[in-house]
């Protein structure tokens, strides 16, 4: 089931074709060439023909604290239209985890284009986002600073300087997905036509060493009353002048009434840097979906609020991290280990996936009845446990 090398450009365009996309060749090469290495191509034939594919990027993933996890990262998913729901996906999954596992991975991501699917699999939404669409006829910056700070940069360019501003988020904040080599090249070095939905060609643009913005316009309206839109792909800053400075300029650009974004954490400060919120429209955005592997593991690693301990029952049917944990926080770091102790909380792993990164309250999950309390308080006890400072954040879909 795993692609061979010389046969990586027929699963590009089967990945595409169920995708309902382009198989040009200059839509799929560049996106296939970005991945020849570090990345893990599966798929099912009929004979000749692809009838299901599945990627699995090889990445990681920052924890509260800063510390990384090696991460699987699940996509192009799909199955040919005449063989849907006949269990080709859940063959591709379970062999993708099976192999995650076996690898050492205790994580895997993916975003759903259609959320109801990846539950069953063990994913819960772990990494919140929020979308904007801005009016700019009413958009005003509260404390506008200097635009000209913003610079015009080449890919080239980009993809030497904009790791380094990517790694300095990714150590403040949980959740954020290394963007490996491959990412950066499809998000920022290879751009076919294909790829723009009638948008221009991405503009790069940045302060330097500070932080980027990619984004593309897209035309609207007639010569009378211009209607464009800025479709912002990714924006991202390290300091508070250098965030005005992008949200600036990404929100006024000439022959445009608004910018759309859908790839924000719920604490940015974008709504906190105009005069009237009612200027944005927030939704909810495409969440990060995580599956653990790997319980101690996870629990072990990422860094905790307070000192205090919980023993969790994890259900997980798929046999991969179910089973009864004790979770002991002290101040020389944390263990986990299985317990015989009656269980303060029980849930099932999507829902720990959920809570684990600081992102979701285990309380909320209580009241949505996602987790069950054996001891009363043991949600709010794991809630102080977990808190983040920062909400965890990923900046790039994959
Ligand atoms: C989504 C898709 C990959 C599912 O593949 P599939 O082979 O039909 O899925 P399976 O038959 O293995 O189904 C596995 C389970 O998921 C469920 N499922 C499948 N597609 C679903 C959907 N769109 N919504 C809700 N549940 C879905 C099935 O009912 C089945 O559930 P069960 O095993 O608990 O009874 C396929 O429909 C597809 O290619 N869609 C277009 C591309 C796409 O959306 N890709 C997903 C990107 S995130």
């Amino acid at each position: 089931m795993r692609v061979p090398e010389d046969r990586l450009t027929d699963y590009g365009r089967a990945v595409n074709r169920h995708f309902y996309e382009s198989e040009a060749d200059d839509d799929v090469r560049p996106w296939v060439e970005a991945f020849r290495s570090g990345y893990r191509a599966w798929w099912i034939c009929d004979r000749a023909r692809v009838v299901a594919n599945l990627g699995v990027i090889e990445t990681d993933v920052s924890l509260p604290g800063g510390a990384r996890l090696p991460l699987a990262g699940i996509t192009a998913v799909g199955v040919a239209q005449t063989m849907r729901r006949r269990g080709l996906l859940r063959a591709l999954m379970q062999a993708a985890l099976d192999e995650a596992r076996t690898r050492g991975e205790p994580l895997a991501a993916l975003f759903a284009s259609e959320s109801a699917i990846y539950g069953r699999f063990g994913f819960g939404p772990a990494v919140p986002h929020v979308a904007y669409r801005t009016d700019r006829s009413r958009l005003r910056f509260r404390d506008p600073v200097d635009v000209r700070l913003v610079e015009e940069t080449t890919a080239e360019a980009a993809a030497t300087t904009w790791p380094a501003i990517h790694e300095r988020l990714r150590g403040q904040r949980g959740g954020s997905v290394g963007v490996t080599d491959g990412l950066w090249r499809m998000t920022v070095l290879e751009d076919p036509p294909g790829w723009r939905d009638g948008a221009t060609a991405r503009r790069l643009v940045e302060v330097p060493g500070r932080g980027y913005a990619r984004y593309r316009v897209k035309e609207g309206g007639d010569w009378v009353a211009s209607d464009g839109t800025v479709v912002l792909g990714e924006l991202v800053a390290t300091d508070p002048e250098a965030e005005a400075a992008l949200w600036q300029h990404v929100c006024d650009i000439d022959l445009t009434t608004r910018t759309t974004t859908w790839l924000r954490p719920p604490d940015d400060a974008l709504p906190h840097l105009v005069t009237d919120p009612f200027a944005l429209r927030a939704f909810e955005g495409p969440p990060m979906y995580v599956r653990v592997l790997d319980v101690p593991r996870l629990l072990t690693t990422r860094a905790y609020a307070t000192r205090g301990s919980a023993t969790v029952e994890v259900i997980d049917p798929a046999g991969y991290a179910g089973g009864r944990w004790h979770l002991d926080v002290g101040t020389d770091g944390a263990s986990c280990d299985p317990a015989t102790r009656s269980p303060d909380l029980v849930l099932p792993v999507d829902a720990l996936a959920t809570v684990a990164f600081g992102g979701v309250r285990a309380t909320t999950l209580l009241a949505a009845r996602r987790l069950e309390e054996r001891r009363p308080g043991a949600a709010a006890a794991l809630d102080r446990l977990l808190a983040v400072d920062l909400a965890p954040w990923t900046t790039t879909e994959f």
